[in-house]
């Protein structure tokens, strides 16, 4: 059964307060074998999501865990910065990508070491903030904290937001960085911490002048000098606004990923070379190009962001559970069976898919006349 608009935005809701642990963690997809455990990145989107639907409590929640997780790792995360400052990747101190409920470390070796991640949750809790959320001691001195660190360690090579190429400094991890550091620099704006927080405006400025350099091809690449570009690219437009999205180099951007990204069916791929279950097409890439139509306005955008919409809510099953990917027009298909042998199915329900939903469904329902 195919949910209609209004029924998957319930179910959305539902299903992801439904996976909301007691201390405020959001668990990235409770049925998954890997996905046990609260990303900060996910999370972070997920909260944001949350404000815009009016559940407002549950996003104050996510963020008094993130505050929690930050504070309790102050000495190492200190540290951390310290050996940014130095020119050095830090070796163990750095924040995880993902914590469990009780906000500790998995044991499982992971790709753990993830800068956008708490790039994206100080933008995050700024637009709690803007939104009426508040700015409790806990939460200012523990995004005070992750500001420090962003600021000494944005120029270092990190996985990226989808856990690959350790090597690389990302454009849409340092992206996240900026918006993030932008935001804090805002609302950190208070007393004594006035100057740093110009300082924090000013480190959020060099690095988009830094991405505008990195852009010299006419386009965002997935890292400077790569010849590819990459879905997650799209959050830089919208939701974070460090590029107006008729910039010529944004448009470029959009342009490219709608000639390379977009699968005849109308899901959205991550980047060309994506394998990991076969490289299907992804809810919440699809949700986050249907939100940069819904953002720009230009002529047929809106009809562009219905169908973005639509092709969404034909993924839902019939319980209204999002996956994670869809598998059918997977770019290398050939490697999904092993991914499957290793892990199960792909993720479904995802957290995070239906977190982007809400966010384009609401879009869409505002822009209603
Ligand atoms: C994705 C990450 C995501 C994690 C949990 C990974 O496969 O690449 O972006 O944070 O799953 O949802």
């Amino acid at each position: 059964m195919r949910q209609t608009g209004l029924d998957l935005r319930r179910r959305s809701i539902e299903i992801i307060l439904a996976n909301q642990t007691s201390s405020g963690a959001f668990i990235a997809s409770p049925t998954f074998s890997q996905y046990g455990f609260c990303w900060v990145r996910d999370g972070a989107f997920i909260a944001h999501a949350l404000d815009l639907a009016e559940e407002h409590g549950a996003a104050a929640r996510f963020h008094d865990w993130m505050a929690e997780v930050v504070l309790a790792r102050r000495v190492g995360l200190a540290r951390a910065a310290e050996a940014g400052r130095r020119g050095d990747i830090p070796p163990v101190d750095y924040l995880h990508c993902r914590y469990s409920a009780d906000a500790a470390e998995s044991a499982v070796v992971w790709p753990a070491f993830q800068l956008d991640g708490p790039g994206i949750w100080l933008w995050s809790l700024g637009e709690h903030v803007v939104r009426g959320g508040r700015l409790t001691p806990r939460r200012a001195e523990a995004a005070s904290l992750i500001a420090d660190y962003l600021a000494a360690l944005w120029s270092c090579p990190s996985y990226d937001a989808w856990e690959e190429s350790p090597e690389h400094v990302h454009t849409s991890t340092v992206g996240a960085i900026a918006a993030g550091l932008r935001a804090a620099g805002g609302y950190l704006a208070h007393g004594p911490s006035a100057q740093r927080s110009a300082e924090l405006a000013e480190t959020a400025d060099l690095i988009v002048r830094h991405l505008r350099t990195a852009a010299e091809a006419g386009y965002l690449p997935k890292w400077p000098g790569s010849g590819a570009v990459d879905g997650s690219l799209l959050w830089l437009g919208y939701p974070f606004g460090l590029f107006r999205l008729d910039d010529p180099i944004f448009a470029t951007t959009i342009e490219r990923i709608e000639a390379e990204l977009v699968s005849a069916g109308g899901g959205v791929f991550r980047y060309l070379g994506d394998t990991y279950y076969g490289g299907g097409e992804w809810v919440l890439l699809t949700a986050a190009l249907g939100s940069v139509y819904a953002a720009r306005g230009a002529p047929g955008d809106s009809q562009k962001a219905v169908r973005c919409l639509e092709w969404i809510e034909a993924q839902a099953d019939a319980e209204g559970l999002l996956p994670e990917q869809v598998a059918e027009r997977a770019l290398h298909p050939e490697w999904t069976h092993d991914w499957v042998r290793s892990w199960g199915p792909s993720a479904r329900p995802l957290l995070w898919s239906h977190a982007a939903y809400l966010v384009l469904h609401g879009q869409l329902e505002s822009a209603r006349p």
